[in-house]
């Protein structure tokens, strides 16, 4: 069986499906691998690395697509390729099916058995492939060293001779898997750390890693029995924007990681409350 991989659009995707240590498994699973030339070069990753474990490389993207059983990206192939995707192949990827369900259809009716990997089951069995929490866990780790890096104060207290520099305060919107790594990650590095969620779980576990939770008055619990949240209603939405705008004054760094499963990722954070924030980085 054959399994195979081409560029991704490396202007909105750098990661990549198959790296050497994944190659080297599938081949001790007796899988032919086949990869496109260069496919691992903008991370350091040279051709020569998958030859040496038996990869196949080739610079013709639509023979590597057509001759494969299985094709793995992360995103859904541009249509010129897509459509060379033929009945009974296998392609896996993060195909953002509520985005993409017109061409996800396709696929479908072609007959070709589609799996997007966020729409795996986030069941104990299926931990190792649950690309949400990995990638989740990662953007919250990324998004406070990103952040940190503009940042134009020192993050931890500075207590010298010469006088004190006040600790940075960070406030993280949604404390699910992105969030609780973003608090912890910036509690590490010296922060003080605000952070708030409309799921009442999530307020122990903010405590647990030393964040400060705040709760919009008189919220109930927005948590589905899947343990994902609820869209909020205009009421909440009003309240939290009061909480939040009041809160935003005191802040140096805001990151916001809320999200409701199939939807687009509610507006939280507005225009005119970052413009209220104490500092605002003049390079963004
Ligand atoms: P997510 O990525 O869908 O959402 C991120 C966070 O945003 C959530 O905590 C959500 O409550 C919050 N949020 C949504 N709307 C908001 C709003 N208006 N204001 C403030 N916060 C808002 O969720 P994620 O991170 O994927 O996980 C959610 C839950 O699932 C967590 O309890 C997590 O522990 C659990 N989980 C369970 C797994 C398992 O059982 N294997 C694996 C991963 C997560």
């Amino acid at each position: 069986m054959k399994i195979a991989s081409i560029l991704e659009n490396q202007k909105i995707e750098k990661r990549i499906a198959i790296t050497p240590e994944i190659a080297k498994k599938y081949i001790s699973l007796g899988l032919e691998v086949s990869l496109a030339e260069n496919y691992g070069s903008h991370l350091g990753i040279k051709d020569e690395e998958y030859k040496e474990l038996g990869v196949s490389i080739s610079k013709d993207e639509k023979e590597i697509i057509s001759s494969a059983d299985i094709i793995v990206q992360l995103g859904l192939l541009d249509d010129d390729k897509s459509s060379l995707l033929k009945e009974n192949q296998t392609f896996i990827g993060v195909l953002n099916p509520y985005d993409n369900k017109d061409k996800i259809n396709d696929l479908v009716k072609k007959n070709i058995n589609t799996f997007s990997l966020e729409l795996l089951p986030r069941i104990t069995r299926a931990q190792s492939m649950d690309i949400l929490s990995s990638q989740a866990n990662l953007a919250g780790y990324k998004a406070v060293v990103e952040s940190f890096a503009h940042f134009e104060k020192a993050i931890p207290m500075m207590m010298t001779a010469a006088g004190t520099i006040p600790a940075a305060k960070v406030l993280v919107v949604g404390a699910g898997v992105a969030g609780l790594q973003a608090i912890a990650t910036a509690k590490r590095m010296g922060a003080i750390v605000f952070a708030t969620d409309v799921r009442m779980a999530s307020k122990e576990q903010v405590e647990s890693l030393g964040g400060k939770f705040l709760t919009v008055e008189g919220a109930e619990n927005l948590e589905t029995e899947g343990g994902y949240a609820k869209e909020a209603s205009d009421d909440f939405k009003k309240k939290q924007e009061e909480l939040l705008s009041e809160t935003l004054k005191k802040i140096d760094i805001v990151i916001c990681t809320a999200l409701i499963p199939g939807k687009k990722a509610p507006v939280i954070i507005k225009e005119d409350m970052i413009n209220n924030m104490k500092l605002r980085f003049n390079n963004l």
